[in-house]
């Protein structure tokens, strides 16, 4: 039996406070979300042809050049040189790869775009979409127009006659001539919004449907960096994309299940991108920013206090260019890229899962700085991955000296943890810092490998932490899963929230926990107790409660974590009477299922009918099982 009482108002729920962490990591961004299919399009990688194969009878030894012009260009140096002598069509060609192959669909358009130079008018270039086997499943030409010396960009279409998971792309020269390449391009253009050179619908579209309040970005560890060379540095990732200077991904081959030695980030999905992205899907933007420290779990490279500056300039300028006139300089950035108005950046964070007492003397620079120029924007310090261990200890006592407004908690624990720990918040200070519970997943196995899988259990363990989230939304008021999306073919971490292949995605059981609590998240917490007490393990039970006030309804979140089925009554009080019927919306299965590509919905919520009597609801809920029940109330 569970008493809830609709009057015992115990917390307002932050209406924004379901959100996703976006995180170019396991082909997530390169590869993933941003729509490019071509591998290596700047001859920037490490191995300048990489992803790319130079074939064909014609072809010779110095037919095809890698020009560097650091020196004119050093955000985008390299360049091919191509020259053909009267070259037949099929008999030079250059192939690219692209990221594990490339989706193409059944009469979709894709767009072809190339940046060239040439004196002299005499090559062509016949484009070929390839099937797996090399068959030629779509034709273009592109005749470049100009002949003056100088850089022009020309674009073209071709259709793919077939659907195609692992698809290529050719290019076959003819004619005689020379002629300078850069930025070879091809977007399908059934992006997002059908914005050119934009981002994968159906994984923008997954993340639409958890009706995300925030989306954090872009990490991770990505914003530390092994090195600081290679920390993310938002202001290189705006402005025209071919000026975008590319970096080794973080991620790249670390951890790898499927090496990734090809792993970089272009930054086509730059700090525009995502800000425009959060805007499309009604989230509010999260960026994380580099502390001034790479990676404690790698290096300890620190940049020295006494050259803090420019980091703290960036954290500045970034509130400038989400929120700033477009008459500022950053604002103008903005403007001219396409978004006068204001981002309305509200949260910023500085440091991910950073440490120690440099962590901290760096953050008070920035607290100084940030909160002297921006009091409004709500600024995330975190406190890292090890909640039982010194170093968080150390920081949440710190964090709480400093009163900062948000700290991020991470947590990559056994499904056990997250059951041991539903009663986590019950007892944190109500008036120190609010909780983000930036990064979690229950982890059914060793991190990063492939026995760490999404099954039922580490959903049913997360959704039952969860009520304790939501029963203290007062000092909870952010949560997202972590990490957000994995490719099939190129992972280096699991658990992760979404999979994708280069033509599909599917939602794992977590995706569907969080997606229940977003989706049904009323206005104010209430209480819910059994005998007296909160709802948080006893008998394999974990229960919250919330009041949605615009649509006076109840809602009731169960957690059965228990091999019965069992009876169950729940007591409203605090109302007149429940409608007649009501909904249950659950998920059921074994602990082991899964959700995968053929099968995407194994797992995954269902909804029948319940009966109310009064102000009595009794259910039976099945093993193993989550429910979300919603009522009407008078
Ligand atoms: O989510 C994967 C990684 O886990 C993140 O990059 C990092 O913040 C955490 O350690």
């Amino acid at each position: 039996k569970f008493q809830v009482n609709a009057n015992d108002i115990k917390a307002q729920i932050q209406q924004n406070m379901w959100g996703v962490f976006f995180e170019d990591i396991n082909m997530g961004a390169d590869g993933g979300i941003y729509a490019e299919l071509i591998k290596n399009r700047s001859f920037e990688f490490y191995k300048p042809l990489m992803g790319w194969k130079r074939e064909g009878k014609a072809y010779k030894e110095g037919d095809i050049l890698v020009i560097n012009r650091q020196d004119a260009k050093s955000n985008n140096p390299r360049f091919l040189r191509v020259k053909a002598n009267s070259v037949a069509k099929g008999d030079f060609t250059l192939t690219n790869e692209g990221f594990r192959g490339m989706g193409l669909k059944k009469d979709l358009a894709y767009e072809f775009s190339v940046f060239y130079r040439q004196l002299k008018s005499g090559i062509q270039l016949n484009l070929e979409l390839l099937d797996g086997k090399g068959n030629v499943i779509g034709t273009g030409k592109l005749i470049p127009e100009n002949a003056d010396g100088n850089w022009h960009t020309q674009k073209t279409t071709l259709v793919s006659s077939a659907t195609e998971l692992k698809g290529r792309f050719r290019i076959a020269f003819e004619g005689t001539g020379e002629i300078d390449l850069d930025m070879i391009s091809l977007f399908p253009t059934d992006t997002w919004k059908k914005r050119p050179g934009g981002l994968r619908a159906d994984m923008v579209q997954r993340l639409a449907d958890l009706k995300p309040g925030f989306i954090r970005f872009p990490g991770g560890c990505i914003v530390e960096g092994h090195e600081l060379s290679t920390r993310y540095q938002w202001k290189k990732t705006v402005g025209s994309v071919e000026d975008r200077q590319l970096i080794v991904n973080r991620w790249n081959t670390e951890f790898a299940h499927r090496l990734t030695p090809d792993y970089y980030q272009t930054f086509g999905l730059g700090f525009y991108e995502y800000f425009l992205m959060a805007e499309d899907i009604g989230a509010n933007a999260l960026p994380i920013l580099n502390c001034g420290m790479a990676c404690q779990f790698n290096t300890a490279e620190v940049v020295p206090m006494e050259q803090l500056d420019e980091y703290v300039q960036d954290a500045l300028d970034l509130v400038e260019f989400a929120n700033g006139p477009v008459t500022s300089k950053w604002g103008k950035v903005r403007s001219d890229m396409g978004h006068p108005a204001s981002f309305n950046l509200k949260y910023l964070g500085v440091g991910n899962e950073n440490w120690g007492p440099q962590y901290v003397e760096r953050l008070k620079v920035f607290q100084k700085a940030l909160k002297s120029k921006y009091p409004e924007v709500k600024l995330v310090f975190s406190s890292g991955t090890d909640p039982e261990g010194e170093r968080f200890q150390y920081l949440d006592k710190e964090l709480r000296n400093l009163k900062v407004d948000i700290i991020d908690e991470h947590f990559y624990r056994s499904p056990k943890w997250f059951l041991e720990n539903a009663k986590r918040y019950d007892n944190y200070d109500r008036k120190g810092p609010k909780i983000f519970a930036g990064e979690y997943a229950a982890h059914s196995g060793k991190t990063a490998t492939p026995d760490n899988i999404n099954n039922w259990l580490t959903a049913l363990a997360e959704a039952s932490f969860l009520t304790g989230a939501e029963r203290n939304a007062d000092v909870v008021q952010l949560a997202s899963y972590a990490p957000l999306f994995a490719h099939l073919d190129g992972w280096q971490w699991t658990p992760d929230l979404i999979w994708v292949d280069n033509l599909h995605t599917y939602g794992t059981p977590n995706y569907y926990i969080q997606q229940l609590y977003s989706l049904n998240k009323g206005t104010h917490a209430v209480s819910i107790t059994s005998e007296n007490e909160v709802v948080a393990g006893k008998d394999g039970y974990y229960a919250s409660a919330t009041i949605d006030k615009k649509t006076n309804e109840i809602i009731v979140k169960i957690s059965n974590y228990d091999a019965n089925s069992r009876e169950i009554e729940l007591n409203i009080s605090g109302i007149k009477k429940l409608n007649n019927t009501g909904k249950d919306i659950y998920m059921v299965s074994d602990i082991d299922a899964v959700n995968s590509i053929p099968a995407p919905l194994n797992v995954s919520p269902k909804e029948r009918m319940v009966k109310a009597s009064g102000k009595t609801v009794k259910a039976k809920l099945e093993p193993y099982s989550f429910h979300v029940f919603k009522f009407k109330a008078t």
